[in-house]
């Protein structure tokens, strides 16, 4: 079956789950979708879309366990340190120049919270080396995964979390031993919302920085289209959107961005 076939209890199952979660099924890569979902069915036990739709009628816990199988929320603090690098030594110092410290920031798809977190922690440390306060610093950071979204606020997480961050950095703002948490400071400038980014309008006012990474790969190029035309919209002029290595800027939105590091995929609104 492809997307010009579409089978009609698949297509009512995928309605049911947008109406759910604001998954906005229509716009991942199918055939991914369709095996995740199959995982599922399997261990519910049902071989037909109906019968899928019957169990999430019955149980709607069942829509936390098909979103867990559907959405990848692999993260990590300083995750692509090249990307990070960039981030600290270009990006952020010139945006808080350029804002006076009031950076407006956006992590779309934060999974369990490290990506904003460790924004945070550059904005912590920008204002600590350029002698000023991260007070009017904000992140909004914002996930579909209610479930993510609660161990991102709970911020306890295993030592091999931080492996990937500079050593400096986690001495001064991460604590504990075994099970490991960001210092008040990190948490005060990060505020998480559950938010369906092919749904929702953006978090209001527009953003300085947009860092949307491993989130696009799974829509499909008109969905990526569309949601790349969303995140420049929600760019003040000057402000930056960062795709970090793995996703391209695809579409007529490459005319209306300057790309600033290539391999960062790192582009600016003029
Ligand atoms: C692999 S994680 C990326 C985490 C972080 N940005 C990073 O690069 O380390 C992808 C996240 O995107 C979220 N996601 C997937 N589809 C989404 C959607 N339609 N709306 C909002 N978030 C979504 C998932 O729940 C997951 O937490």
């Amino acid at each position: 079956m492809t997307k010009s076939e579409p089978d009609p209890a698949l297509l009512a199952l995928f309605e049911r789950i947008d109406r759910a979660c604001g998954l906005g099924c229509d716009g991942y890569k199918q055939s991914c979708l369709r095996r995740r979902l199959a995982v599922r069915m399997r261990a519910c036990g049902v071989s037909t879309y109906d019968e899928y739709a019957a169990v999430l009628d019955e149980d709607a816990t069942e829509y936390g366990r098909l979103l867990e199988a559907i959405t990848i929320n692999v993260t990590k603090f300083y995750r692509n340190a090249e990307t990070w690098g960039v981030l600290r030594d270009k990006v952020l110092p010139e945006l808080w120049e350029a804002r006076d410290g009031r950076v407006r920031c956006w992590s779309a798809g934060c999974a369990s919270g490290e990506e904003p977190y460790t924004l945070s922690i550059l904005l912590l440390d920008l204002a600590r080396s350029s002698g000023t306060s991260a007070d009017n610093a904000r992140i909004d950071a914002t996930d579909l995964d209610g479930a993510v979204l609660a161990r991102a606020r709970e911020a306890l997480y295993r030592p091999t979390a931080f492996d990937e961050m500079p050593a400096t950095l986690t001495k001064r703002y991460v604590t504990g031993s075994d099970s490991r948490t960001v210092v008040p400071e990190v948490k005060s400038l990060v505020r998480f919302q559950r938010h369906a980014v092919l749904r929702d309008p953006a978090p209001a006012p527009p953003s300085d920085l947009i860092l949307c990474r491993h989130v696009v790969i799974y829509f499909d190029r008109p969905t990526q289209e569309q949601l790349f035309q969303r995140f420049v919209d929600a760019l003040v002029p000057g402000g930056y959107l960062v795709l970090g290595k793995v996703e391209t800027l695809v579409g007529d939105v490459r005319t209306q961005l300057v790309i600033e590091d290539t391999r960062e995929r790192v582009y600016r609104r003029p």
